[in-house]
């Protein structure tokens, strides 16, 4: 069953999952919030990450501020080169990405059947740089304005992707920073801080989880690409000449990593990329398979020593490593792993989402949607109802309710018909249902109900928490 973008959409935002940003002012394009649902299992993801990184011996965590020193941008080269060509039509005044609007013209022409012109301007694009060589393809290939239809091009320019804002309160050149575009550098700059602190030897690790921003001309595709999202990032630091041996490795763990957290292996691929980033020797992205096609979600960089043979140049304090057995001294390389939080919340959400059939508690079938979470993800581990609003049952519901509560997101739902309660339970993704029923109020027993096989079992009220220990035991 194929499902479209605007179903995963209109579910999130019915069930609190993702809101526009600010929407009772008309959204703000490229930010969203996150809703109760939705704010669980973001924190699930980055706590899964948090824990798959660091607790390890080799990996220390930090969280850096997002506003850095202005000479960051300038060392790490994103001042210089963190740019999107973009070329304005003077019919329409409307302004694209050159390298998006030369890949739409390329779409369209095998929607056309015209193959082989598609062919040959993809292998133009795949080595265009510089704005001119955006200009040529466009204007060689007579690419009109997707909304006027006209051909009347300002040449192309670059445009860089940070934001800038002041510190304090004169707003000059002086007093410009930038809100981080990746959370990488923070990483960088506190290298020797955490070498020291720590007193690690290579190779080791540093992680953190933040928000970065990025001021996209295109946002598009819900949490896809996004002007304010947050990032997963981890610098492992290696001896030169051993980059191959764990650029594998990391890549090998990342894909694990999805795996483990039930990403179908069919949604996953890894595509090495075709243009490096300014600082990269190696790179790979791990794809998912999002209702629009496949997209990246994770890239692991072979980032040599670029980063911190800047930052030494541009700081003037030394970066390097002393090697405890030999004595050499080097600046470490680095393998980077960099994961959107938020962009992987929505691969996760679409993993999740199916639809299927159900038989109905009258004896017919009705769609059932399940957002078939692993339960380390799910926002809600358990759901408790009590059969009917009356015969102590209530009572008895509410008291396992608040004993769970205290221990995994718990929620409490007594109205309506319990199979449309199971079915509300199946939309948000909650792994386990507990009813108790007239034969609790004999026996002292409950039925549990599994979200994906819908089989139910009885156990006893007094094993609820150890029950529930081993089938949650890598959840928080
Ligand atoms: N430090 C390396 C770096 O930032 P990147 O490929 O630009 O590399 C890494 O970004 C990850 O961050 C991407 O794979 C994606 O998951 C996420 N990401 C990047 N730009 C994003 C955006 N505009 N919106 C949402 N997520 C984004």
């Amino acid at each position: 069953m194929a499902i479209t973008l605007d179903t995963i959409m209109s579910l999130a935002k019915r069930r609190g999952f993702v809101f526009q940003s600010s929407e009772i002012y008309g959204g703000l394009n490229g930010c969203w919030d996150f809703g109760p649902l939705g704010a669980e299992l973001l924190r699930n993801i980055k706590d899964q990450w948090w824990r798959a990184m660091t607790l390890r011996d080799d990996v220390e965590g930090i969280d850096a501020a997002i506003l850095m020193h202005p000479r960051t941008w300038e060392a790490s080269g994103h001042v210089a080169q963190f740019a999107d060509p973009m070329i304005d039509n003077r019919t329409s005044k409307a302004r694209y990405r050159a390298d998006t609007l030369i890949e739409e013209y390329i779409e369209r022409l095998r929607a056309k059947g015209k193959t082989q012109d598609a062919e040959a301007l993809e292998e133009r694009l795949r080595t265009a740089q510089t704005p001119e060589d955006y200009y040529a393809i466009i204007v060689d290939a007579a690419i009109p304005d997707p909304i006027s239809g006209s051909r009347d091009w300002t040449p192309v320019r670059y445009f860089n992707l940070m934001f800038k804002t002041f510190v304090g309160p004169v707003e000059d050149d002086s007093s410009v920073v930038y809100l981080r575009p990746e959370t990488a550098q923070g990483i960088f700059v506190n290298f020797r801080n955490v070498l020291e602190c720590s007193r690690r030897k290579l190779p080791f690790g540093i992680a953190q989880i933040g928000k970065a921003f990025r001021n996209e001309i295109n946002t598009k595709y819900f949490l896809y690409r996004t002007r304010e999202f947050e990032q997963m990032e981890m610098q492992y630091f290696i001896h030169p000449g051993t980059e191959q041996q764990y650029f594998d490795y990391w890549l090998q763990q990342r894909m694990e990593w999805f795996l483990s957290l039930g990403m179908k292996q069919d949604m996953l691929r890894v595509k090495p990329h075709e243009k490096l980033a300014h600082y990269a020797t190696a790179a790979v992205d791990i794809e998912f398979r999002f209702p629009f096609g496949w997209g990246e979600i994770e890239g692991i960089h072979s980032r040599t020593d670029y980063d911190l043979r800047r930052h030494q140049e541009y700081s003037g304090k030394r970066l390097e490593y002393t090697d405890p057995y030999t004595g050499e001294k080097f600046i470490p390389y680095v393998i980077e792993t960099s994961v959107g939080a938020t962009r992987s919340l929505m691969a996760f959400l679409c993993n999740a989402y199916t639809e299927e059939e159900a038989p109905t508690a009258e004896g017919g079938m009705e769609k059932r949607v399940v957002l078939r979470f692993h339960p380390a993800l799910a926002p809600v581990k358990i759901a408790v109802f009590p059969l009917v609003n009356k015969d102590g049952m209530p009572e008895r519901a509410q008291a396992i309710y608040r004993d769970l509560h205290k221990r995994w997101k718990t929620q409490y739902d007594d109205s309506g018909a319990i199979g449309r309660r199971y079915r509300r339970q199946d939309e948000i993704g909650t792994p386990f249902c507990v009813t108790i029923d007239g034969q609790t109020i004999v026996d002292g027993t409950v039925t549990v109900r599994d979200r994906d096989t819908m089989q139910q079992e009885r156990i006893a009220e007094d094993r609820i928490i150890e029950y529930f220990t081993s089938k949650l035991s890598d959840s928080n």
